[in-house]
């Protein structure tokens, strides 16, 4: 088939590269002319493990080409993924003015029919004024078609989530636009991937619901982290045994410093800006909460921080294991790592940053602190070490070696995830919140 994909960011590069791979002709657009050009030549501008190598493959077969023109893009197919973000306006709702102008931009030349198909994450209602627009700028007016098919990609997991996702979900409002995405998933369906056909709103929702879960079920195991830290018990061993009822699970249910990043923390937001305009004050209360509960993690660390260095900061030299987000990517987004960096950094500590991919990002957004390439470079002479973004190089340092580098085998491990007997042997005073001092 031939099919379109409309922004290049991290959603619509890893898109375009997937449908070229399972076989589909595509042209892939974006305005930004020097996005275009890199990727023109197989660069991948963020850190996502197997993209590169596929965007090369598929370029060098021919199956995957860029523009900057939406006449183009028209032109070429009658699929058209609309890639584009939806960043945080001020007020907390999505903003909607890309995915708005990419539609704008687009339909004037979609004269033949077609189905434009939404990826973006949106509120509920988006889609329906979406598809009013397109019919009336359209010359095929309502044979130019939309679609909602969210996107559950995970950074770091983003080419198998795309290839080998959990489910595809289709919000249609015809039998016609079901059998365009049905051939457009042919290969991912043919492996036995459940398909669920809904309407617009549905499949609107379905994406903001997932983030919800996940992000309510991480602050979940954070507020019983809490019970734990309150009574002595062990939140890392409660977390497994909770884990193994498979209505619960133990997937995003790590405890620790919460969660970050592009999506999690702007979508639940947005969605609670959308039940507020929509009285649903159930939903704006629960993700109030787990905002909050998200948020408090960065300030308990930061305490638990100031306390083992003996109540002050100013002056500590503190080390910090990882700057992104999470593990395998270099995005900084809302890092919750970040964060307390910022916070001990204006309580006065000195702190040196490490991280496997996201140094250069982390200087560029906070050049107030230093940064080493290397964990023995960054734990020379430290008087703590704090364990904030869970790589799994982390989990496979050498306590001892470490010991003798540091002036203070001090650490706090933020995503209780580090073998505490293992670093407590190596001569380690080890703090995890939610996990006894000793256990
Ligand atoms: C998320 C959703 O998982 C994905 O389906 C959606 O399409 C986009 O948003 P992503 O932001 O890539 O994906 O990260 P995810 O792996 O879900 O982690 C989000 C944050 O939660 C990270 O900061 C991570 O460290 C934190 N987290 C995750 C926890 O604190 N505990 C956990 O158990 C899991």
């Amino acid at each position: 088939m031939r099919v379109t994909v409309a922004g290049i960011g991290y959603l619509g590069l890893t898109h375009a590269v997937c449908m070229a791979d399972l076989g589909h002709e595509v042209l892939a657009m974006d305005v930004d002319e020097g996005k275009v050009a890199r990727a023109a030549q197989g660069e991948v501008p963020f850190f996502e493990p197997g993209l590169e190598a596929l965007l090369r493959k598929n370029l060098d077969a021919g199956r995957l080409r860029l523009t900057t023109s939406f006449a183009e893009l028209a032109a070429f197919g009658t699929v058209h993924f609309l890639c584009v973000g939806t960043p945080p306006a001020a007020d907390g709702h999505a903003d909607l003015r890309y995915v708005r102008a990419a539609v704008d931009a687009l339909a004037p030349h979609l004269t033949s029919p077609c189905l434009v198909v939404g990826k973006s994450t949106v509120p509920v209602g988006t889609a329906r004024s979406l598809q009013q627009a397109i019919t009336l700028a359209a010359p095929a007016g309502d044979q130019a078609e939309l679609a909602w098919n969210p996107e559950f990609l995970r950074e770091g997991h983003a080419v198998q989530d795309t290839l080998r996702p959990d489910r595809l979900v289709f919000g249609v409002a015809s039998a016609q636009a079901r059998r365009l995405l049905r051939q457009v998933y042919a290969g991912p369906l043919a492996t036995g991937v459940p398909e669920l056909v809904m309407d617009l709103e549905t499949a609107e929702l379905v994406k903001v619901a997932a983030n919800a879960f996940l992000a309510t079920k991480i602050s979940f195991i954070n507020a019983m982290a809490d019970a734990c830290q309150a009574t002595g018990a062990d939140v890392a061993m409660l977390a497994e045994a909770l884990g193994h009822d498979e209505r619960i699970g133990r997937r995003s249910l790590t405890p620790g410093l919460g969660f970050g990043g592009g999506c999690l923390p702007k979508d639940i937001r947005a969605f609670r800006a959308t039940a507020l305009d929509l009285g649903v004050t159930s939903v704006a209360g629960l993700l109030a909460e787990v905002d909050t509960i998200n948020q408090s993690r960065r300030a308990l660390i930061t305490e638990m921080a100031r306390e083992a260095a003996g109540g002050h900061l100013a002056g500590t030299r503190i080390t910090v294991l990882g700057a992104a987000f999470k593990p395998n990517s270099d995005d900084i987004r809302d890092s919750p790592s970040l964060d307390v960096c910022d916070r001990l950094a204006r309580q006065g500590a000195i702190v040196t940053v490490h991280d496997p991919a996201a140094l250069a990002n982390a200087a560029r957004a906070k050049p107030q602190l230093r940064y080493a390439s290397s964990v023995t470079e960054a734990a020379s002479a430290a008087e703590l070490v704090l364990h904030l973004t869970e790589w799994p190089d982390y989990q496979a340092l050498d306590p001892y070696t470490l010991a003798g580098v540091v002036a203070r085998p001090v650490m706090i491990d933020a995503r209780c995830v580090l073998d505490t007997r293992l670093w407590r042997a190596a001569g380690w005073s080890v703090r995890v919140p939610g996990r006894p001092r000793a256990g």
